[in-house]
């Protein structure tokens, strides 16, 4: 049995305590949350105790440690949790700037310390489908890549304020897509951005809301990313590869697979509300993706690595934005 703690036990920590409820050979031991009432909902509805992150960080029975905190909390409490010998999931990003995310890896790397990323639309299984499709050549190469991400609404003002804006909390997550299916280096990066959707109130105009992104690979592929923090829609995520001999698209998923036709004409179902019922499948298969690494001693899918190399990308596309010209990629 692999046991576990959760440091934050907000919208994603409750998400990812229902995923290790779901595993077999994997138990939530400890959970910390400042705020007791956030703590105490995961200590009732998963059986877990409420303890302190030193407590957490002592206790030799700990295997490793589900990071779900605000995401300028992340590195310290990745350093912190791989010195004292625990595996560590930690949610995107590793840290809002790229000195500190390097400087978080190499502690890892000097405690010889095993750290995954939660990218889990790589576990996902429409998305795996399409990239298994492309793995297998079939298609022929992959010329223009195309990710749409929309949120049904934006995230509350307090959440946005430590969040690193658009690029680094939203964007990352296509920014990790891009590179998972092309498998190869983005050159070139250009993003246009502004707050359209409630023009300065939701973000306090520190932020913007509606993002186009088009980048290049060094095989000259072409890759465009659209995200805005509303669509009326629903969750409204989809990709669509378009290849040599034909295109592969992932449509967003809908909340049933029922269409009512009738003399008023064909209706299908609302889309997935948002990401908790959407990549609900996709959290699971990442947490027992996780579990089994540390069970069998194998390093995960999702590296710090790509942590980092998706933030890059997300600050290249802030100065961008910033400097109204495209970016050069450059890789040391
Ligand atoms: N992979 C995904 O799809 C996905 C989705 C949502 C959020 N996230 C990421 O997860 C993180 C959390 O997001 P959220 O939406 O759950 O935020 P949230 O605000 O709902 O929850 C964060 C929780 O962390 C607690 N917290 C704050 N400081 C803490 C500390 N030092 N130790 C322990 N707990 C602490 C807060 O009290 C709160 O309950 C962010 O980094 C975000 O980028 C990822």
């Amino acid at each position: 049995m692999v046991k576990l703690a959760l440091l934050g036990a907000g919208r994603i920590g409750q998400v990812h305590a229902r995923a290790i409820s779901m595993i077999a050979d994997a138990q939530l031991k400890y959970v910390f949350d400042p705020i007791v009432e956030a703590a105490n909902a995961i200590v009732d509805s998963h059986g877990a105790i409420a303890a302190s992150m030193d407590e957490i960080l002592g206790d030799p029975d700990v295997q490793a440690v589900l990071i779900c905190t605000p995401s300028d909390q992340h590195a310290d409490q990745i350093q912190r949790s791989v010195i004292a010998g625990k595996a560590v999931f930690c949610e995107k990003p590793i840290s809002t700037d790229v000195d500190t995310t390097c400087e978080t890896l190499k502690v890892v790397d000097e405690n010889q310390g095993c750290l995954m990323l939660g990218f889990q639309r790589r576990f996902d299984s429409h998305f795996s489908a399409l990239k298994a499709k492309l793995d297998d050549k079939t298609m022929g190469s992959l010329e223009q890549l195309l990710i749409i991400s929309r949120d049904p609404a934006p995230p509350p003002y307090d959440y946005m304020k430590s969040s690193g804006g658009l690029f680094k909390d939203m964007m990352i997550h296509d920014f990790d897509m891009a590179r998972w299916l092309l498998d190869e280096k983005v050159t070139s990066i250009y993003a246009v951005g502004e707050a359209l959707v409630d023009g300065k109130t939701s973000s306090h105009g520190q932020d913007i809301d509606t993002a186009s992104v088009l980048m290049t690979t060094e095989t000259n592929k072409q890759v465009t990313i659209l995200n805005s923090r509303r669509a009326s829609v629903g969750y409204d995520q989809r990709v669509e590869a378009h290849c040599a001999n034909g295109t592969l698209q992932v449509n967003s998923v809908r909340e049933t697979n029922l269409v009512i036709s009738n003399a008023l004409g064909i209706a299908e179902r609302p889309l997935e509300n948002f990401f908790m019922t959407r990549y609900q499948d996709a959290y699971r298969n990442e947490i027992e993706h996780f579990v089994t690494a540390i069970k069998k001693s194998l390093t995960p899918m999702v590296s710090g690595k790509d942590g980092l190399e998706a933030l890059v990308l997300a600050e290249a596309a802030g100065k961008s934005l910033r400097e109204g010209r495209p970016i050069t990629i450059g890789y040391s």
